[in-house]
């Protein structure tokens, strides 16, 4: 399916029905795919969306800084398409500092939010630098070098060892993407700020979901300072799960979201 918005044309699935909305955002240099064990499965609880943010997917990728606000934008402008007053809106990594501008800029159309292997701080300088680097790789080589890069950090030991499945499928979606796209969250992701100020001030129930061998976004920092800085804060640590742990472990993340649904939410069907 296929919206008209913000002058792009922006992809997404949608399955489910009811009042609860669960939306899903994918990280970089990902696409809606990235949520394919939760699409069908959790449509009994849920009206479930997955966009392809700009940039990536089947969304259009315009030539410019995507930063978060933007981003942000984008999914309130699903929201009103689709007539989505509010939602529960999971996402994972970049899709986790979207969800933190949105909470931010839209707050009122957030009912829960699910924040998964993700981070609340701005970039370092050296990370900054990274993404600049990158910027310059792809545009000489295309997405292989963002994808290369990524691909050995993403997963954790013993899905490489045991899942070549899960790291083809990854692999393939990294290379699939464009390098406008690329580029254009990197340099969105790099002039991102702090949302760390933003933690205290988030007022609806919030899980957190950290693969427990995550490395990208660690969660001895990243995760359980959140949890101790977000007031209505749920932390659950994915055991042999890198930084795609709703990949690698989607029996164990499907209980996680389930729980969190079952006692903050309930689904009228209308
Ligand atoms: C992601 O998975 O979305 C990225 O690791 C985020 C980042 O580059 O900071």
């Amino acid at each position: 399916m296929e919206v008209f918005i913000n002058g792009i044309r922006l992809h997404y699935v949608q399955t489910g029905q009811g009042s609860l909305t669960l939306l899903f955002v994918h990280g970089y240099p990902l696409d809606h795919t990235l949520w394919q064990p939760q699409v069908d499965k959790m449509s009994d609880i849920a009206r479930v969306v997955a966009l392809d943010l700009r940039g990536f997917g089947q969304t259009d990728a315009p030539e410019a800084v995507y930063t978060m606000e933007a981003h942000a934008d984008d999914l309130a402008a699903l929201f009103d398409t689709l007539q989505i007053e509010r939602a529960i809106v999971c996402g994972l990594s970049m899709g986790g500092y979207i969800a933190l501008a949105f909470w931010r800029k839209y707050a009122a159309r957030v009912r829960g939010l699910i924040l998964v292997d993700t981070r609340a701080g701005a970039d370092s300088p050296t990370a900054r630098q990274g993404r600049l680097d990158m910027v310059e790789q792809v545009k000489q080589h295309g997405a292989g070098p963002a994808a290369d890069a990524m691909l050995p950090r993403l997963l954790c030991e013993s899905t490489r060892r045991s899942r070549p499945d899960v790291v083809e499928f990854a692999h393939a979606m990294m290379l699939r993407q464009s390098p406008t796209g690329i580029i254009g969250a990197q340099l969105g992701m790099a002039e991102r700020p702090d949302s760390t100020p933003t933690l205290s001030t988030i007022t609806v129930p919030t899980l957190l979901v950290f693969g427990a061998e995550d490395i990208i976004t660690p969660v001895e920092p990243e995760g359980k300072s959140m949890a101790a800085a977000i007031p209505h804060a749920r932390l659950v640590i994915i055991p042999n799960a890198g930084h795609l742990s709703n990949l690698e472990q989607p029996e164990a993340f499907e209980v996680a979201v389930r729980e969190f649904a079952a006692t903050n939410f309930t689904n009228g069907h209308e």
